[in-house]
């Protein structure tokens, strides 16, 4: 199934819930991207404008954590109001337990890997993730060109998938727009971010409405033996 997250790193921050409820009719989920300016350069926000915003719209909220020591966060981000949290393979140490923890707490866990982290790093945790985020630009900023050979990385998790028999979301992040997002569902993905390409645009929820058609329409002329959306 093709889901559209738009992240909200893009939008206006002054205006973040009429932002969100612009797109809460075409999105399935909303991005929201954490940073503590250690594990990336940026810091953007944390639990408190989450727990904001969670009355804005019913989506899920897909909350990013690209942050060190991310274990002790996940209890309060959850209270907030996050549907699935994310944690990178890069930051934290005891990555099996961070994921059990997030499990624990009744909600969907996923696992993100840079452009230059190879896919062995998340190969042993597959099976306790309900997301593989595949980051498509080095984390820390929207309006990046897409890295396209991470899509080669996507390609290699959709074939683990497969061979694992499991049943997981793979998400891509970064420089996702109507021209690069049919790469991404070529490759496997079925989980698409976008910052810039929907809160950049005139109208974002026409926006989230062009990906969703260009992902169909690039997963159509698959072959069905291919398709993973
Ligand atoms: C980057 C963030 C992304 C970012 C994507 O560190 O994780 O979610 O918002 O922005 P675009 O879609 O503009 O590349
Ligand atoms: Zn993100």
């Amino acid at each position: 199934m093709v889901k559209i997250a738009p992240s909200i790193l893009s939008a206006d921050f002054g205006r973040l819930a009429e932002e969100i409820k612009g797109i809460s009719n075409e999105a399935d989920m909303v991005h929201i991207d954490v940073m503590d300016g250690s594990f990336v350069p940026n810091i953007t926000l944390g639990q408190p404008v989450t727990r904001c915003i969670r009355q804005a719209t019913d989506l899920p909220f897909d909350v990013h954590l690209m942050i060190f020591n991310p274990e002790k966060h996940i209890d309060s981000f959850a209270d907030a109001g996050a549907d699935i949290i994310t944690v990178h393979a890069e930051a934290s140490i005891h990555l099996h337990r961070t994921l059990q923890q997030i499990r624990q707490r009744g909600i969907k866990a996923g696992v993100a890997i840079n452009p230059a982290t190879p896919v062995c790093a998340v190969e042993n945790v597959l099976h306790m993730v309900d997301m593989v985020l595949v980051m498509t630009v080095n984390p820390g900023f929207g309006g990046q060109s897409m890295i396209v050979e991470a899509l080669s990385k996507v390609e290699a998790i959709t074939r683990l998938v497969r061979k694992k028999g499991l049943d997981l979301d793979i998400e891509v992040d970064g420089g996702i727009t109507d021209e690069t997002i049919g790469a991404a569902v070529r490759a496997g993905a079925n989980v698409f971010v976008a910052g810039s390409y929907v809160f950049g645009a005139d109208c974002p929820g026409a926006a989230v409405r062009t990906l969703r058609t260009t992902a169909l329409a690039a997963a159509k002329s698959m072959s069905s033996t291919q398709r993973t959306i």
